[in-house]
């Protein structure tokens, strides 16, 4: 395993494919899935150490940053593939104006480094609706900018992504194991179109053999449209709580931000931008993908039974 200088020519001549984010939920499913593809799999990382334990011998590590643009160059030298998993809002009260200048710096640096695609995972809602979150336009802003590259940039836009480990799902796990009565906010009657993991790794993964394209967007989610509501209903259920949700038409995204900061492990700055998201719908408008891909997404019954089978903290 290299972990500062790649090299520009593999010795078995698999195309490199590049893997950021690889530390976080969707990128570290990602990761062991990889590793068993015929490439030379590279992961960018701020702190490789931590990476270390995760990955084969053979992936290299490259320590680097997307806000540093000399760290892109030296990890995305010989790539013919990037994976675009990176999401900086945590804490960060500035996060578009982060999400937009490491999206260039990336975009940039791919064009000059030849890179021939980019697959990357962002967020579903509708672009025309004025009201969109700044966490859901940032999300579809840095796919524009990606695309804007020049290089052949496939974006998905999901909804909530149900898997133990995601941080919307551990939202949905810790307020329904906590409280018995929830003072509902009413954007838990917002529609969304949830998808298991299983089923984001699926289109990832397919996005690297699809036929050289432009501008292509895929919307992605699982077989049903439900509330957030209708969610913890069915965790609930799957888990044998019984759980009284009682709806209050005023709670403000503040209030709902400080109210999740404190029944969850998720840090308030997240959970308002989370909050802010929700009440915005995010149901698949464009159905392209059940054209494109041959993959069949489950609905919420079989993807929170898999979130709960998969033992966490
Ligand atoms: N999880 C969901 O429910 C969901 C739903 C829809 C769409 N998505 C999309 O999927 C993508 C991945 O989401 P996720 O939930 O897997 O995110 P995540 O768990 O929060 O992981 C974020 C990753 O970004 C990396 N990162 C942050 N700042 C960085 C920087 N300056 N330079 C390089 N890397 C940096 C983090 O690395 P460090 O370890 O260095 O912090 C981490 O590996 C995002 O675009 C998100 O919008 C997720």
């Amino acid at each position: 395993m290299s972990t500062s200088q790649p090299d520009d020519h593999e010795p078995d001549n698999h195309p490199i494919v590049l893997l950021t984010g690889a530390s976080g939920y969707v990128g570290g499913r990602l990761l062991s899935l990889l590793e068993q593809q015929p490439i030379q799999l590279r992961c960018l990382a701020r702190t490789p150490d931590k990476l270390r334990p995760q990955v084969k011998e053979s992936t290299q590590i490259v320590q680097g940053d997307v806000l540093d643009t000399a760290s892109l160059d030296n990890a995305l030298k010989g790539v013919h593939t990037a994976y675009y998993l990176v999401h900086l809002m945590s804490d960060s009260s500035d996060f578009e104006e982060q999400d937009r200048q490491a999206a260039k710096n990336f975009a940039d640096a791919a064009s000059k480094a030849g890179v021939q695609r980019i697959i990357y995972l962002g967020g579903l809602g509708d672009d025309n609706d004025p009201k969109l979150s700044p966490h859901l336009r940032s999300r579809h802003e840095v796919g524009q900018i990606l695309n804007s590259s020049g290089i052949d940039t496939v974006e998905f836009r999901a909804g909530m992504v149900i898997g133990a480990g995601s941080l919307s799902y551990k939202l949905l796990k810790s307020l329904t194991d906590r409280l018995p009565v929830m003072i509902c906010p009413r954007w838990l009657t917002t529609a969304t179109q949830p998808i298991a993991v299983d089923d984001v790794l699926a289109y990832l993964l397919a996005a690297r053999q699809l036929p050289p394209g432009r501008d292509r967007i895929f919307e992605i989610g699982g077989t049903e449209i439900v509330t957030y509501a209708d969610l913890i209903r069915e965790y609930a259920h799957q888990k044998g709580l019984r759980r009284l949700l009682i709806f209050v038409p005023v709670l403000t995204p503040y209030l709902s931000g400080l109210w999740l900061a404190v029944v969850t492990p998720a840090t308030y700055a997240i959970g308002r931008h989370l909050i802010e998201g929700l009440k915005n719908p995010t149901v698949v408008q464009d159905k392209r993908a059940g054209k494109v891909f041959a993959i069949h997404p489950m609905g919420v019954k079989e993807a929170l039974q898999r979130a709960i089978a998969t033992a966490t903290e």
